[in-house]
């Protein structure tokens, strides 16, 4: 939801940019735009649509200067153009923001009745000159900036160049992540490390309300009460730093693909393989739980419904799944003894964060399983279960959704054994399962020829089905939330047994019904439904394990997956439909990794 970038640096600062702002193009990519600091001026470049418009423009008009901002965005207020492109500027002031500014309508009327006029849509604008009407009421920088943020409602992450300061840029953080890079003799901020990544390994994460005013050796950094703060520097891992797509065409290929690894990392820190045990890496007391509450977002969301089916089959302990957005404004009853549980590959989406805080404000203890471990999800909730997912640059979650699924898994086997549903041998062999889910995901992901026929067919539909019962129902609708976001054709996932409960009407000759079927104790059962939709037309794309496809209805396209527990089978089974969704945007010609209209990461409402 935008990506920013700020540079006091030593070398040509505009290519350095735009660099940062390729790896902040999974936040937003309407438009993008840079500014520096060239012989005590400052200047801008903007362009509309994706980062190589800017390239272009920068190549036709280049832009001088070693300290300067940037931006990638994601339109919330006003329409992507160039215009209501960052960075904004007013007077001394040019300004890059990440989130939305609330009450930006009450500041710009203000702004307007002391005679300036706004030349965007934008709320960023109304910072901009807000900021600028403060220094011409001769504040200095910096207190100009806090007063501006002491207006300020909403979320936010800036990054300010003001004229006149020619080795300083400043930037705050309220709702929306801004990290501070420390560099040898130049200084970074960014909306994460991957922002920082080409230039320096040492970050410190800013705190809510944090102010930061950064040049070329030092960061000073003041908290909300404005008193000056240290932020620790960590040194962040090199997969933070280095994101690259190899020899696959797409990221979302590539991190399809690295999910046998990925789940292999994150079972290894919830699984002891010696001694046999679910061994989360937080501890919790299942024992003293009544319930779980389940609050995320999209994707996420689904990877918590497959939770609900896990721990509360396995483990007996009630499991509610609500998407964040609703939770967070429902004024929901929580009685006491549930954990509240974030799931979140970003850790920053908005609607989620709200959630756990809301749960927290409401003496609940929270959880989060997110990927991101340093986001503000990760610090504020009680109990970090991080994924080890390593970054996910795709816009389209795949990686991280298995990832949390595996925590699921591992948390509804350490759960029944810490409650005494399950004794010791079972408890060894459903973790003997979990650690057989790598070697079997990669495995799972042996059918792209087959999938490739499939998507040719899915490419032409107008309306696809995915079909499953149990564990599957929520990997239906993830199936079709894949295929709807990056080939643009609309899906629905359905619960098997409520398709004749009203959607069965939808089904014309030949519409695609991909029903996700392995031989478990429900497979007849999603057989019978099967039947129903062969019987009007429909054109059955089976994903099951051999078994199942021993019972496959004749006429069927059958994706086989490998045989395994029911624990594993949502992982084992995700890649069919991933690589289906992929398969068909990529015959479509579709922008694969970046999806119109979507961004990675959803810092606002
Ligand atoms: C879909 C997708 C989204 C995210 C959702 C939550 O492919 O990626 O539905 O799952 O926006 O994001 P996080 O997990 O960062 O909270």
């Amino acid at each position: 939801m935008c990506g920013i970038i700020g540079i006091v640096g030593r070398t040509a600062v505009a290519p350095r940019l735009v660099e940062s702002l390729r790896r902040l193009e999974y936040r937003g990519y309407d438009s993008a735009g840079v500014a520096a600091i060239v012989d005590g001026k400052l200047e801008r470049r903007r362009a509309v649509g994706k980062l190589r418009a800017l390239d272009e423009h920068l190549a036709a008009e280049p832009l001088g200067g070693t300290v300067g901002i940037g931006h990638v965005r994601w339109a919330t207020h006003g329409a992507p153009t160039e215009a209501n492109a960052h960075p904004h500027a007013s007077g001394r002031v040019m300004a890059v923001h990440n989130g939305i500014i609330e009450n930006y309508a009450e500041l710009k009327a203000e702004l307007i009745a002391k005679g300036r006029t706004f030349e965007s849509q934008t709320d960023t604008e109304v910072a901009v000159q807000l900021i600028d009407q403060y220094l011409s009421e001769g504040q200095a920088p910096l207190a100009a900036f806090q007063s501006a943020l002491a207006r300020f409602q909403g979320a936010y992450a800036l990054a300010v160049l003001i004229e006149g300061e020619d080795r300083l840029v400043l930037g705050a953080r309220r709702g929306s992540p801004l990290v501070v890079g420390y560099g040898d003799g130049e200084m970074f901020i960014g909306s994460d490390a991957l922002a920082v990544g080409p230039f320096t390994n040492r970050v410190a994460y800013l705190d809510e309300g944090d102010v930061v005013a950064i040049d070329d050796t030092s960061a000073r950094i003041l908290d909300a009460a404005g008193h000056d703060a240290i932020r620790p520097v960590r040194v962040i891992p090199a997969s933070a730093a280095l994101v690259e797509k190899g020899n696959y065409r797409h990221f979302m290929e590539k991190e399809i693909h690295e999910q046998p690894d990925s789940c292999q990392h994150t079972l290894a820190a919830y699984v002891d393989p010696v001694a046999l045990k679910a061994s989360p890496p937080a501890d919790v007391d299942f024992k003293a739980l009544n319930r779980i509450q389940i609050v995320a977002c999209g994707t996420a969301s689904y990877a918590g419904l497959i939770g609900k089916y896990l721990i509360e089959r396995i483990a007996g302990l009630p499991v509610d799944v609500e998407v964040s957005s609703e939770f967070r404004y429902r004024e929901a009853a929580l009685s006491p003894g549930t954990l509240a549980v974030a799931v979140s590959q970003s850790g920053e989406t908005a609607d989620t964060l709200a959630a756990l805080r809301f749960c927290k404000a409401q003496g609940l203890v929270t959880a989060a399983i997110v990927n991101a471990h340093q986001s503000t999800m990760a610090r504020e909730a009680d109990v970090l279960w991080p994924t080890h997912a390593g970054p996910e640059i795709g816009v389209a979650s795949t990686k991280a959704f298995t990832a949390q699924v595996s925590v699921m898994a591992a948390l509804a086997v350490a759960a029944a054994a810490q409650r005494g549903r399950i004794d010791a041998a079972q408890e060894a062999h459903l973790v003997h399962v979990l650690l057989e889910a790598p070697r079997l995901i990669s495995e799972s992901l042996q059918v792209e020829d087959t999938i490739r026929e499939i998507a040719h067919e899915l490419g032409r539909a107008r309306d696809v089905l995915y079909l499953g019962r149990g564990a599957m129902y929520p990997l239906a609708l993830e199936g079709a939330l894949k295929l709807k976001e990056i080939s643009y054709i609309h899906a629905e996932g359905y619960a098997a047994g409520e398709l004749k409960h009203g959607p069965i009407a939808l089904i014309e000759e030949d519409t695609p019904v991909i029903v996700i079927a392995p031989s478990d104790s429900l497979f007849e059962k999603t057989a019978s439904n099967m039947a129903e939709v062969i019987a009007r037309g429909a054109r059955v794309i089976m994903i099951t394990d051999a078994e199942g496809q021993r019972h496959a209805p004749p006429g069927a396209r059958v994706v086989t997956a490998p045989a395994c527990d029911p624990l594993i089978a949502p992982l084992v089974f995700a890649g069919a439909i991933q690589l289906l969704a992929y398969y068909t945007a990529v015959q479509k010609g579709a922008d694969v990794d970046q999806p119109r209209n979507l961004a990675k990461s959803v810092t606002v409402e």
